[in-house]
């Protein structure tokens, strides 16, 4: 029996968790605290998964960015504690004034996850929370360049190259795996990038990083993407240009799971 999560085998065949290497979610998850405000969010269902299959209850899940809250409001909802970081104070404050912290306490810091000064104040609640360590970690970087998400010169999406991106994540990384529990898991959730008529694997650079610094790779899921080119109604101009050109779409993300 796994000990690092609350699942009832006795029931396994019920069960709502995903065991295949493919997801496709149909429907992005509005319930609750998500509203789905902020371009760039991931669906509530992907922590949701991790949460329920990598933790117990009263465990501490970890997101180092943050973003719109979508991991903190899933940690919430499931009985886990949560500390979160972003560099953006305006959604570090949205999301602190969302969270519910009654029960399970809800950390969300301010600040570059990239710097040792910054997990010095996880450090700190950790500590005041009487807790060793996190017990899952899900990053969700940006995908270098692609979405722009702040004027601020440390935000990873205005590293200057793809190396300076690298390097940065691999900071934010290294800094995560010190204050995760061993053996327990850590997820990136990240997709890969076209430029000057190239594909560019960030996904795979992504997880090179992860195993440099000794993590073992566990899965890689692959998540369909699908949303904003069909709202906005633009799927068949990026079909044209595809039969008109050599290359094609990007239909999917990538979900990589590893083991501490
Ligand atoms: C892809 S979004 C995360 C979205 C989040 N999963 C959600 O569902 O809303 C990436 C986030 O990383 C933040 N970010 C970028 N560089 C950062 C850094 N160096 N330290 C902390 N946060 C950073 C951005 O402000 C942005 O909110």
């Amino acid at each position: 029996m796994p000990i690092f999560n609350d699942l009832n085998l006795e029931n396994w065949k019920d069960s709502e968790i995903w065991t295949d290497s493919l997801w496709i979610i149909s429907e992005r998850d509005k319930s609750g605290k998500h509203d789905g405000f902020y371009h760039g969010n991931f669906v509530p269902q992907i922590p949701r998964q991790l949460i329920l299959r990598y933790t117990k209850k009263d465990e501490v899940v970890f997101d180092p960015f943050v973003g719109s809250g979508t991991t903190a409001y899933e940690a919430e909802t499931f009985g886990r504690h949560f500390i979160g970081i972003d560099i953006q104070k305006n959604l570090v404050e949205q999301v602190k004034s969302k969270v519910d912290n009654k029960k399970y306490f809800s950390e969300i810091i301010l600040g570059d996850s990239s710097k040792n000064t910054t997990f010095d104040k996880v450090s700190e609640t950790l500590k005041k929370q009487n807790k060793e360590n996190i017990s899952l970690a899900i990053l969700h970087p940006p995908y270098a360049d692609i979405i722009k998400f702040s004027n601020l010169k440390d935000d990873l999406s205005n590293a200057k190259s793809l190396k300076e991106f690298l390097e940065g994540f691999s900071l934010v990384l290294k800094n995560t795996i010190s204050i995760l529990e061993k053996s327990r898991y850590l997820a990136i959730v990240i997709g890969d990038k076209y430029t000057a008529g190239q594909w560019i694997p960030l996904g795979f650079y992504c997880m090179n990083e992860a195993q440099k610094l000794g993590l073992t790779l566990k899965s890689i899921i692959i998540k369909n993407m699908e949303g904003n080119r069909a709202k906005q109604n633009k799927e068949g101009i990026w079909r044209y240009r595809a039969l008109s050109s050599d290359y094609y779409i990007f239909k999917h993300e990538y979900i990589l799971i590893f083991k501490k």
